[in-house]
């Protein structure tokens, strides 16, 4: 398989965070508040995956398992709707002249303006899911934009939110193009996980509820009396779920803050040809790969100014690795339990185990006995016949 990685000499000294205008603690316990106040909020479980450490000769590897993540099954779910949630409080404000509570918008005695408001983003899936989610909570219409390769079973997962959908006939970069100019053309609200210049409080807020995934883990470690990560190995599409990692464990743990490596799929390398590049560059391939949620081909500008400055590696491996990965986690040969994840989860499981027994790269990365690494399980299985295709007899099927 072809892995590929650079360092990112910036990042090898991590300095005091001081990028708390992107993201900060400050907006992560705004952002705890509000999303752990939801009925159906739960956290999800921090896994360890002993099998996976022993043979690598690590101390410990933990996996944020995000499946279950407000019955959406991903991380995304923290993002999109907490997003929606907080524009419209900004729109409603603005018309009222008063400040107003979620719980105002949930009760629903705020309809009369949020019906007016449309929310529309271009999604492969996950985000567009929680937008969609967010719109039916809070009240207001949301139009859907997706690309070609979006399956019929990820469309419908965002049509049973009550979302209407439009299909583009290109690539992801295609369908964000299509969504912006059809927000300009009727006045809607772009509620997008990606940022660009002129456009970063909607992605801030995104980026900020991803975060909440990191306070969770951060409890999770200290409740099981387990050592703060060493490293974290997080997939990136466009950068922010990177960036909310990598800024959150920066602000927490200053100049001790944990390696952070991102990895991408070989044909959607973006963040790594930026890495490169020392700049925002797109992806040097045509995006093609199973890992759906990574197949971006430009850099949100938002995360990448995080991640030039804190993320120390970046890594490109093709689909085979990750598939791989799925499979060893649904086998139960991971941990002592199966665990259920989709193709976009499991690129940092995968560029671990591909690292790890590499002598060279153990020490470029600085691996041992005493690293404890924390991988985020983005997603599970969100397109089921999918899931059941790339891993079958692995989950016992
Ligand atoms: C499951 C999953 N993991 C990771 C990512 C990558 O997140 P980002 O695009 O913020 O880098 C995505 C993006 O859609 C995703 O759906």
């Amino acid at each position: 398989m072809t892995l590929r990685i650079i360092e990112n000499a910036a990042a090898r000294k991590l300095g005091p965070y001081r990028m708390q205008e992107v993201l900060s603690h400050a907006a992560a316990q705004t952002a705890y508040r509000m999303i752990t106040a939801c009925p159906r909020y739960a956290p999800t479980p921090l896994r360890a995956l002993d099998r996976v450490a022993a043979n690598a000769g690590l101390a410990a590897v933990w996996y944020k398992d995000e499946s279950g993540r407000f019955g959406i099954g991903s991380f995304k779910a923290l993002g999109g709707a907490y997003a929606v949630a907080r524009l419209l409080q900004r729109r409603v404000a603005a018309r009222l002249g008063h400040e107003v509570g979620v719980a105002d918008l949930v009760r629903g005695g705020l309809r009369d303006i949020t019906r007016t408001i449309t929310v529309t983003c271009a999604t492969d899936g996950n985000h567009g899911r929680s937008v969609a989610a967010g719109a039916q909570v809070f009240g207001c219409r949301c139009v859907i934009f997706l690309h070609r390769d979006v399956s019929a079973g990820r469309e419908e997962a965002i049509r049973a939110f009550g979302a209407e959908i439009v299909r583009v006939d290109g690539n992801y970069d295609d369908s964000v193009h299509a969504a912006t100019r059809a927000a300009e053309e009727h006045g809607w609200e772009i509620v997008s996980d990606t940022s660009w210049p002129g456009y970063v409080d909607v992605p801030r807020d995104v980026m900020q509820g991803y975060t909440v995934m990191l306070i969770e883990a951060l409890q999770q470690l200290q409740t099981a009396g387990a050592r703060r990560p060493t490293h974290v190995f997080v997939q990136g599409g466009v950068g922010g779920l990177a960036a909310a990692v990598c800024a959150h464990l920066w602000e927490e743990m200053g100049s001790e803050g944990p390696i952070t490596v991102v990895v991408e799929p070989e044909r959607a390398d973006c963040l790594y040809q930026s890495a490169l590049a020392g700049r925002p560059a797109p992806a040097s391939g045509d995006l093609s790969t199973v890992m759906a949620g990574l197949s971006c081909g430009e850099v949100s500008t938002e995360a990448w100014r995080i991640l030039c400055a804190g993320a120390r590696f970046f890594v490109t491996i093709d689909d085979a690795p990750a598939i791989a990965a799925m499979r060893l986690l649904a086998s139960g040969g991971a941990a002592t339990e199966r665990i259920v994840a989709g193709e976009s989860a499991t690129a940092g499981l995968a560029a671990l185990l591909a690292i790890a027994p590499e002598t060279m790269l153990r020490q470029q990365l600085a691996l041992g006995p005493d690293s404890s690494i924390l991988l985020i399980g983005s997603e599970g299985a969100t397109d089921p016949a999918l899931y059941r295709e790339l891993v079958g007899d692995a989950a016992g099927a």
